[in-house]
């Protein structure tokens, strides 16, 4: 009965997902940005919403139509998403960091567009670290004595410091998430794609698989594990 529309079971929830990837511009024409396509977010957003949630969707350059039923609020950079996440997630029961930040962001932006001289030379840009949304938000909540239900991803490519599970573990143990969504996207899989595979870890140690499948089976289970942690 769980997704149901007789029972819903997020009803009255308010939950808060960021999606897509954000943007850091080094002249009115040019940005640094990443692969994503805001998929996994989008399909958060909807299937909560159908589970009877209120829901706003903080969407970092995505090229989706926005989901029936919720609040989107469009930025464009690291220090934006920050600014719409925080504000979002004051009251909120959960908050989902599917969004790809943006790490860095040039030291400097160029009011005008940056011109080739006519040697061979090249500007180079130097950068500066964006602020962690998700580390504040779990900071936040541990200033305020309680809080949403905090879920961060990863998309991993195993290195020689450790497999794609191993590197999940220690990031979620430093992050101090409730649940860490681990993706394996070695040879860029999962980007573009309506199709997903993970492992969802959880702080109580245990680990939940959702095999390659569409983007809203792994959305649900991840609300399947946010749901009864929900105070
Ligand atoms: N995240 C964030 N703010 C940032 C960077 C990442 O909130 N400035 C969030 C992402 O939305 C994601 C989680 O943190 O939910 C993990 O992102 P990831 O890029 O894997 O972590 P980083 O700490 O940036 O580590 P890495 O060096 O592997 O990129
Ligand atoms: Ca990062």
């Amino acid at each position: 009965l769980r997704r149901g529309a007789a029972a819903p079971d997020l009803a009255g929830r308010r939950l808060v997902v960021s999606a897509g990837g954000t943007r850091e511009y080094l002249d009115p024409v040019r940005f640094i940005g990443n692969r994503s396509s805001g998929r996994q977010g989008y399909a958060l957003a909807r299937t909560a919403a159908a589970r009877g949630a209120k829901v706003t969707l903080i969407a970092a350059n995505t090229a989706l139509p926005d989901p029936a039923g919720v609040d989107v609020v469009r930025v464009v950079s690291t220090r934006d998403l920050q600014e719409a996440v925080f504000e979002a997630s004051a009251d909120a029961d959960a908050v989902v960091m599917a969004a790809a930040p943006a790490d860095f962001r040039p030291a400097s932006y160029v009011d005008n567009k940056i011109k080739k001289t006519d040697d061979t030379s090249a500007p180079t840009v130097s950068l500066v670290q964006n602020p962690d949304i998700l580390a504040g938000l779990v900071r936040r909540r541990s200033e305020a004595g309680g809080g949403p239900v905090i879920v961060g991803f990863a998309a991993e490519t195993g290195d020689h410091t450790g497999s794609v599970l191993e590197l999940g573990r220690a990031k979620l143990a430093r992050k101090g998430c409730d649940l860490l969504v681990v993706n394996d996207v070695s040879d860029g899989k999962a980007f573009e794609s309506t199709e997903n595979a993970a492992v969802v870890l959880a702080d109580d140690g245990t680990s939940t698989e959702v095999p390659h499948g569409p983007k809203e089976v792994l959305a649900d289970t991840i609300w399947d594990l946010v749901a009864p942690r929900l105070r």
